[in-house]
């Protein structure tokens, strides 16, 4: 896999920034594009962003970007010693448990400080219909034997357990299309890339009739507006359970992650030194 490396070490050669920290967010979230966002002008960071390549065209980052897999954890810690990575944010989807997993083994073999920026799940508030369920194979189960209309908030790489429930109409949003489409007789397709405003996921949603909406707990907002939806028209919500993550120093929000930093690593700002950030 290229990496933007070279091209990153004779941008540092012109600019003088041989002495930038360096930095490696693993992202694919908008949480990761934002923290990115506000590095991007320190001219004391080299700051780099990795993409798993999921979707076809990612929106554009203010940073460099290197696009794929690493090799899982040896090949990421391989990759954090050839480019010399002094601290290393794991910006992933709280979904991603494979590549956090790698994140932290490969930190610790690399010995290169790692923080978690990780969103806190959604809670359930009055009105709200939840089922939580295992995966997507317990979703489609859930769904029960009569015919639903279902919104699938789901990745297009996630949905081929529903074939197994062919008794229901779907309706399919992905950021990119859907092939080959689901073996139902039933669904329709969406491609759209949030974030999603909730007047607008409850318009589509009553024009589908949707009276089930399956999701991941991605917490956040640019994905809630399909909750809040969902608790406005009495639709149940399947809710899929968040994976479990290593437990490594995290924190919550994008100003935290900047501020680590700025501090030796085992140290977050409004915690004693000697106070590392707790898992979350
Ligand atoms: N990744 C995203 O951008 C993203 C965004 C939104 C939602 N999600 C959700 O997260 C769940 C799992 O997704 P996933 O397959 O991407 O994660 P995953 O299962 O944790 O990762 C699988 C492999 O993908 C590669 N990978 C993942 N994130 C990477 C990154 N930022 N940079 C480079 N390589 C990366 C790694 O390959 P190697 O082992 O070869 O390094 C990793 O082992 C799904 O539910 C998905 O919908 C993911």
């Amino acid at each position: 896999m290229p990496t933007i490396a070279s091209q990153r070490r004779g941008a540092d050669a012109v600019i003088g920034l041989e002495s930038a920290m360096r930095v490696l967010i693993l992202g694919g979230t908008t949480e990761a594009r934002l923290l990115a966002e506000r590095l991007a002008p320190r001219r004391d960071l080299a700051v780099t962003l990795s993409l798993a390549g999921r979707t076809h065209n990612p929106v554009p980052h203010p940073v460099p970007v290197r696009i794929g897999g690493f090799g899982g954890a040896e090949g990421l810690a391989d990759h954090l010693a050839a480019e010399r990575i002094d601290r290393l944010i794991d910006a992933t989807h709280p979904y991603a448990a494979q590549m956090s997993e790698n994140a932290a083994r490969a930190a610790a073999r690399a010995n290169v400080p790692l923080l978690a920026l990780r969103r806190a799940p959604w809670t359930a508030v009055d009105g709200d219909r939840w089922t939580e369920v295992a995966d997507t194979p317990a979703a489609a189960r859930a769904l029960g034997p009569n015919p639903r209309r279902v919104f699938l908030a789901l990745g297009r790489n996630e949905i081929a357990a529903f074939e197994t429930a062919p008794q229901h109409s779907y309706l399919v949003r992905s950021v990119d299309p859907v092939e080959p489409p689901l073996a139902v007789p039933h669904a329709t397709y969406i491609q759209a890339r949030g974030p999603f405003r909730e007047e607008d996921d409850r318009t589509l949603l009553a024009a589908h009739a949707i009276d089930t909406v399956v999701s991941k707990n991605s917490g956040g907002s640019a994905a809630y507006g399909k909750i809040a939806a969902a608790r406005a028209l009495g639709a149940q919500v399947i809710l899929l359970r968040r994976p479990a993550l290593p437990d490594v120093a995290a924190v919550e929000r994008i100003d935290d992650a900047a501020a680590w930093l700025d501090h030796p690593p085992d140290h977050r700002p409004g915690h004693g030194p000697s106070s590392p950030v707790r898992g979350v």
